[in-house]
């Protein structure tokens, strides 16, 4: 049996990987540490909460005292690490608490990992990071392990940050890490505040659509079960302190992604007179700083681990607009 404490899994990602450490290591335990916060959502976690291989802690990753007692009473021996303030432009407005969580965070839970795991070399810690970390590419390119961090907004400079703490606990103390930068992903139980569930909801309550400046900025796609394959991989067969990228190789503009949900919308949910929900569509000012492109280079993953993206785009969307229509 292994304990293994999963940070932020009452968010987005961190639900489904809770979910899938359940169902296929029957031999895990899993310690869901999250504070609650706004991003947070008990119906993330309903399908797990009353399994028998399941403790909810609520609590905050930067109060020492609480990972240091985690640590103990359940002789942990592994920490898959999500939990974050993961909005943009939350942190633009409120950076403080970005460093806050992501940083002095990260660095509690690795200072309980080293205090704890002492010499042991087999108790893995898992940074779950985000190709933001790369700042932005022009049209052509993309991001490859090797890709200078250039973090351009205090979200992408605070877990960039993280990044950097993680690597260190490796080359200085000999901490078993490995870290993951992914591209967005998208799928059910994802925060309203976020781009393509803003996209439904708006557009189900037939509400203007806002699309930021002129709609061309563009990010590779992935869904969050194909994310939560790659953790599994990474967390159970990456050599340790190694960093892999991970990425749908799904690349759309967000007026073309915009406008492919709003397609899909007609179909699935068809509005009166045969109005067309891109008719909803509206340019709003661009966020400052706004990276201009995200892409993925996952070469090392899928040749050194054998992972890839298994669930195509639309299949994708059409299970996102399943989970949010039935909500609407
Ligand atoms: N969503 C994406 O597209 C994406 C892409 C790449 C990487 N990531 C990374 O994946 C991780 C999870 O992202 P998400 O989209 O699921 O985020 P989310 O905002 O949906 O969930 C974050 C969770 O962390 C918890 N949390 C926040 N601060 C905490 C604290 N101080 N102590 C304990 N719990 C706290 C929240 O309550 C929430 O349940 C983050 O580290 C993020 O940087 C996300």
């Amino acid at each position: 049996m292994r304990n293994i404490l999963i940070t932020g899994g009452a968010g987005f990602i961190g639900s489904h990987a809770v979910a899938h450490f359940l169902t296929h290591y029957s031999d895990y335990t899993i310690i869901n540490l999250d504070k609650l916060s706004y991003a947070a959502s008990i119906e993330n976690m309903a399908t797990f909460a009353s399994h028998p291989r399941y403790i909810f802690v609520k609590g905050d990753i930067s109060d020492s005292a609480l990972i240091d007692k985690l640590f103990v009473d359940y002789d942990i021996s592994g920490v898959i690490h999500f939990a974050a303030e993961s909005h943009v432009d939350n942190s633009i407005h409120q950076p403080d608490i970005f460093v806050k969580t992501n940083i002095v965070g990260t660095f509690t839970l690795l200072e309980a990992a080293r205090k704890y795991w002492k010499n042991n070399t087999t108790n893995r810690f898992h940074h779950i990071s985000t190709d933001e970390v790369y700042g932005s590419l022009g049209m052509d390119g993309f991001f490859s392990e090797d890709s200078p961090y250039a973090p351009n907004s205090p979200y992408s400079a605070s877990k960039a940050s993280a990044d950097h703490l993680v690597r260190s606990y490796f080359k200085t103390y000999g901490l078993n890490v490995v870290i993951t930068n992914c591209s967005n992903n998208y799928g059910p139980h994802q925060h309203k505040e976020k781009l393509i569930p803003t996209i439904i909801r708006n557009a189900l309550n037939n509400l203007p659509i806002p699309i930021y400046g002129n709609g061309k900025n563009v990010r590779d796609w992935l869904f969050v079960k194909d994310h939560c394959l790659a953790i599994d991989k990474v967390f159970h067969h990456a050599k340790t302190g190694e960093q892999f990228n991970i990425g749908g190789n799904q690349e759309l503009s967000n007026i073309e992604l915009a406008t492919l949900i709003c397609k899909l919308l007609n179909e699935f949910r068809p509005l009166a007179k045969g109005k067309d929900y891109c008719s909803l569509l509206q340019f709003v000012s661009d966020r400052p700083g706004h990276d201009f492109r995200y892409a993925i280079n996952s070469q090392k993953i899928q040749q050194q681990l054998g992972w890839h993206a298994l669930t195509d785009f639309i299949s994708g969307l059409n299970q996102t607009l399943n989970f949010y229509c039935a909500l609407t």
